[in-house]
């Protein structure tokens, strides 16, 4: 936010007349930064990737590596971007790289698919291989660092009338209005599968604004209501739903900003606790997973499209904790077995404390 607002540039004082040139300053400040941050996060994500055995005999994740490679070769042919020209090419060259690897979760995700079927192991015990589990989870969350800050630099370039956002960077996101959109696009995909949707609640301070990346808060809010739509639709059919319940917890000395979904779509058994937080774990029918691995387009499987599948690919909760614990937050489930399911978003206030950011 600070580099964003152009606070990081030495001599610059805001005053009306110099904000155009203060915001081009920013540009290429950022555009710097990125020249010469990528090339090494990309790099280390290739090699990782290679390194570990299983990976490499994977050819969707192979593929995937060879994304990188071609990133990395391609930033460092790209002269610094140290004037308004070069940075122009420079953002040219990024939006090709943010395209490339847009499919990476669906393909990565084919991978892990493609390395189960080499160990010829079930849903269950893929779940329990720890190993394999860690590094998919390293990788996700290195991955949304990198697409924040390319994220965040692209966002920057565009011109925005939006007083709050810097970047990605909401200075007073709300929950409220967040989960205002999230509930309806949650609803179309529930409605699309089943019908019908169950009917979202939302409690609590309504008035909250805080600063945060909204769009984060999006993607673990719809993971989340997915979620619950379907255990609900699944244990009561759409005749007789009980509403789902959005809370939005905050006192003024909080550390953190809380939101809780709750369900009363019969909850999580016990001995699938462990397994919920892991790549490929699943009760969607496999078919579901079938049609999305074996898929041509794809762009119809984008991260948090509407597009895509209610539930299926064992992805959701994995990866909507990844970003909570992002800027240093948590996301954690209590299951009452029978009843419903509780789940807990928990954000950090940014600039309060020191977040652990990747
Ligand atoms: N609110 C809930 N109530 C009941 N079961 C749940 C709930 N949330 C998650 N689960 C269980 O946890 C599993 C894993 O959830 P996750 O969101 O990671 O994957 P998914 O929903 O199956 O597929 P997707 O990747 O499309 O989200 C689900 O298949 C379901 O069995
Ligand atoms: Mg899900």
């Amino acid at each position: 936010m600070e580099t964003g607002r152009g606070d990081r540039l030495h001599d610059f004082n805001v005053n009306a007349k110099s904000r155009q040139a203060a915001s081009e300053r920013v540009r290429i400040q950022v555009a710097c930064f990125l020249h010469r941050e990528l090339p090494v996060r990309l790099a280390h994500r290739a090699v990782e990737l290679e390194a570990y055995e299983l990976f490499s005999k994977s050819p969707s994740i192979m593929n995937v590596c060879n994304w990188y490679k071609t990133s990395f070769a391609q930033l460092r042919v790209c002269p610094a971007p140290t004037d308004l020209d070069k940075e122009a090419q420079f953002a040219k060259v990024i939006e090709s790289i943010y395209e490339r690897h847009a499919p990476t979760l669906i393909t990565m995700a084919k991978g892990a698919h493609e390395i189960k079927t080499i160990l010829d192991q079930g849903t269950d015990e893929f779940a329990e291989m720890h190993d394999i589990q860690q590094r998919l989870n390293d990788f996700y969350m290195s991955r949304i660092g990198i697409r924040m800050l390319i994220g965040q630099y692209l966002a920057l370039r565009k011109p925005s009338n939006e007083p709050n956002m810097i970047g990605l960077v909401s200075d007073s996101a709300s929950p409220y209005d967040i989960a205002l959109n999230v509930i309806d696009d949650a609803a179309y995909m529930c409605t699309r599968t089943h019908g019908d949707a169950p009917e979202v609640t939302i409690h609590g301070r309504t008035d909250l604004h805080f600063p945060y990346v909204s769009s984060h808060i999006s993607y673990m809010l719809l993971e989340l209501l997915k979620n619950s739509m379907r255990a609900t639709v699944e244990k009561h059919g759409t005749d007789k739903m009980p509403p789902i319940r959005i809370i939005i917890a905050d006192g003024e000395s909080n550390e953190d900003v809380v939101i809780k979904v709750s369900d009363e779509g019969g909850g999580i058994r016990r001995s699938n606790m462990n397994r919920i937080w892991s790549y490929l774990f699943t009760t969607a029918d496999p078919a579901i997973l079938d049609r999305m691995l074996n898929t041509d387009n794809k762009d119809s499987v984008r991260d948090f499209d509407v597009q895509s599948p209610l539930a299926g690919l064992g992805y959701g909760l994995p990866i909507a904790r990844n970003y909570a614990r992002y800027f240093g937050g948590e996301l954690t489930i209590m299951s009452m077995e029978g009843y419903g399911t509780d789940s807990f978003i928990y954000l950090p206030r940014l600039g309060d404390r020191d977040s652990v950011i990747n």
